[in-house]
């Protein structure tokens, strides 16, 4: 399932980002493609070791924090700090799988990739192609988001950039490891959890239904979600 999370940065938020990325040294993106990525990729990143990536992350962590629905969907253990990329034209990603372990920078812990994400920072309109192609049960999804909007999708998913043929297409994207790993538990708890948010809205947090639900979705977390 994917799952778009609309405004995750507001336009005040993007328009920052965007200052900050312009005024950047970015990198062949080569540089830190994995085994499973180095045949396809063509575009350029940022060092995540240095600023303005740091900042840009930093605050990218703290607005997920405040966004429910990015909780409800990833139900989130580790987050591995959130790195930026940049596509001119004739730029692109082909086809791949990231890869499922990563070591955390600046620590020892390693992180599976449950879920991935991608952030987009540039508007449709700055740009021809570059769309996120993603293979689903369904056949391939295309996703180009609004700048501040962001995609959740299950890093099993084969995956592409489209080659740009206009503009610049700027993005953060980062990886996941859930508290709940299995994808179908974890897309009930987000179907449940969204069900609750409606009825108490409607019904109101003390009606008894709404409380039992509550403690049902409580009962089944607890049961299927394993923090490290
Ligand atoms: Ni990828």
């Amino acid at each position: 399932m994917l799952i778009t999370l609309p405004k995750v940065l507001s336009i005040a938020e993007v328009r920052q980002f965007r200052e900050h990325l312009h005024n950047a040294e970015w990198q062949d993106g080569l540089s830190t493609a994995g085994s499973l990525a180095r045949h396809v990729k063509n575009n350029q990143q940022l060092d995540d070791s240095q600023e303005p990536a740091i900042s840009l992350a930093n605050h990218i962590l703290k607005a997920l924090a405040c966004t429910p629905a990015f909780v409800s969907a990833a139900l989130p253990d580790r987050i591995y700090p959130p790195k930026f990329n940049r596509y001119r034209e004739s730029e692109t990603y082909g086809a791949h799988i990231d890869a499922a372990l990563m070591q955390i920078p600046g620590s020892h812990l390693t992180l599976r990739t449950d879920l991935s994400a991608s952030l987009f920072l540039a508007d449709p309109d700055e740009y021809d192609g570059g769309e996120l192609c993603i293979n689903t049960q369904h056949g391939t999804q295309t996703v180009k988001l609004a700048a501040g909007d962001m995609v959740l999708y299950p890093s099993t998913s084969l995956h592409s950039v489209s080659p740009i043929t206009r503009g610049v297409r700027v993005a953060a994207f980062f990886w996941i490891q859930s508290m709940v790993k299995d994808i179908q538990q974890r897309e009930l708890l987000f179907e449940l959890d969204n069900s609750i948010q409606k009825l108490t809205a409607e019904l109101g947090p003390n009606h008894l239904e709404v409380v039992h639900l509550s403690g049902l979705y409580h009962n089944l977390l607890r049961q299927w979600a394993t923090p490290s």
